[in-house]
């Protein structure tokens, strides 16, 4: 495992999840974090857990303020900032794309594409004059590829993509690297709750993510947490600008959307739209 001792991180929409799984790790590597996300009783109860290492801060990503206000915990519970994970998300507007209301849009876009620009730009800002930092965002297969995703979910995650490279280009000359991961499907609530229209229905969630995956297996969120982990610390310090993908090989194999997305049904009972 990468060595953390030191490193304090902001990771959004780690009440659940690839999000909790980081939060995990980071503070078993021996880093500190900051449990951000709207859910305050899973989030602070997983802040508990973790102990001295882990403060629970109630974040919507929507609000530039309180993205703004986790790093500022960052800063004032373990003194600085080292990392930012922009994970939170949601499956957001599905369906055909003439049939999408724009406010479903505004929302979609918000969480998935504009908090990400707000978690880069409020990081930056703190991290610029202390030495620099890592930033990792959470993209999906869905920003690298069309067809894996609803509309407004590919083009808020091929915006993660874009924002990482564009970001990591300025950001080079304070010390601070921008990169991205893209999970293939995961099992986290999210994808139980679309899959399954039930959150907790972990098993047939894995296994019909497994039927789908050329490896064979389904992603667990310890899968997807250890690139993030890795970006985050000194092990990648040559990397910026990279989408590193995490997805059994799904895109490489050119597959296409698998069976449980095709129904609108699914996504519908997912957004409660
Ligand atoms: P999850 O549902 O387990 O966790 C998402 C977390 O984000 C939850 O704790 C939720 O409370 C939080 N969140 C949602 N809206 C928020 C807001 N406005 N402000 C603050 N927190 C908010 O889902 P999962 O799968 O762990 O998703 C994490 C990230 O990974 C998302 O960006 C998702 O798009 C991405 N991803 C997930 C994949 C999967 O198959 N599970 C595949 C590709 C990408």
């Amino acid at each position: 495992m990468v060595d953390m001792h030191g490193r304090a991180v902001v990771v959004t929409g780690a009440a659940s999840g690839i999000g909790e799984a980081t939060a995990r790790m980071v503070v078993a590597a021996g880093g500190q974090v900051v449990v951000a996300d709207l859910q305050e009783e899973r989030g602070r109860a997983l802040a508990d857990e973790l102990g001295d290492a882990a403060v629970f801060q109630a974040t919507d990503v929507t609000s530039e303020q309180d993205i703004a206000g986790a790093v500022a915990a960052c800063q004032t519970n373990f003194g600085g900032i080292q990392g930012m994970v922009n994970n939170a998300g949601i499956l957001g507007a599905i369906g055909s794309i003439m049939d999408t209301p724009i406010e479903a849009f505004d929302h979609t876009m918000a969480i998935l594409s504009r908090a990400v620009f707000l978690g880069i730009k409020h990081a930056a800002l703190a991290m610029k004059d202390s030495g620099g930092g890592s930033i990792v965002s959470i993209a999906s297969t869905a920003g690298v590829q069309g067809g894996l995703g609803p509309h407004v979910y590919t083009m808020a995650k091929h915006g993660v993509v874009g924002i990482t490279k564009s970001a990591a280009s300025e950001l080079s000359a304070y010390g601070i690297r921008v990169n991205a991961v893209a999970p293939g499907n995961t099992v986290t609530d999210m994808t139980s709750l679309a899959i399954t229209s039930n959150p907790d229905n972990y098993d047939t969630t894995e296994k019909k993510i497994a039927e789908s995956s050329p490896l064979g297996y389904a992603g667990l969120p310890a899968d997807i947490a250890n690139g993030i982990l890795f970006l985050l610390a000194d092990e990648s310090r040559y990397m910026t600008g990279h989408t590193m993908v995490i997805d059994a090989g799904q895109t490489s194999s050119g597959l296409e959307r698998p069976a449980f997305f095709d129904s609108d049904q699914a996504l519908v009972r997912h957004t409660g739209a």
